[in-house]
């Protein structure tokens, strides 16, 4: 935290946040659609039940006005393995930092919450899939180029 901009917090989300802008800060990565507040509860519910697997965190301005306080957003998942004697391994997903904040750092203190919560947890590494244009900040974040990413949608 110490790191961060003054008024600045990066926090697990909570249910709240729903009416803190949350949805609108992940609208800066992708299509986020209509969810309703329940549609909201239910699924940060399945999270919470999974909180060994799922960290959901969100970086909070605390000057801004009550109901647009969310202002970044990132995930790490757990993945729980048979190989490597049982190995974790960490997948950063769902980066996302609005428009208006980007450049302060938010997103490199992101990561590095969310590469402290791998390391605490006993995740070996920790991978995540990016587009070409965003590898220049996770290289400045400390990862490196590993592989080839597939997709097959459904
Ligand atoms: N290419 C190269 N360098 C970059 C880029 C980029 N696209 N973005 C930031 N950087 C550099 C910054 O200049 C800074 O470098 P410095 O330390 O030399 O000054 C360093 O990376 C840290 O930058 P931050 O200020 O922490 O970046 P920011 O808070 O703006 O967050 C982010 C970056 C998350 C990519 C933001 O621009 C964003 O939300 N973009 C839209 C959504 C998105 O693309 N998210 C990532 C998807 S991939 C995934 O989720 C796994």
């Amino acid at each position: 935290q110490r790191d961060l901009p003054p008024g600045y917090t990066i926090r697990p989300l909570c249910a709240a946040d729903f009416s803190e802008g949350f949805l609108d800060v992940l609208r800066v990565l992708t299509t986020v659609g209509d969810i309703s507040e329940q549609q909201f509860a239910d699924r940060y519910a399945y999270m919470k039940k999974h909180n060994d697997a799922y960290f959901l965190v969100v970086v909070e301005d605390s000057a801004r006005p009550q109901g647009m306080r969310c202002v970044g957003t990132g995930c790490l998942v757990v993945e729980r393995k048979f190989i490597h004697e049982l190995g974790l391994v960490g997948h950063i997903e769902d980066i996302a930092v609005a428009k208006d904040q980007q450049g302060k750092k938010l997103g490199l203190r992101l990561i590095q919450a969310l590469d402290g919560v791998a390391e605490a947890v006993g995740c070996y590494k920790t991978i995540l899939d990016c587009s070409d244009a965003n590898e220049g900040f996770y290289v400045k974040c400390g990862y490196k180029r590993a592989g080839l990413e597939m997709a097959h949608y459904y």
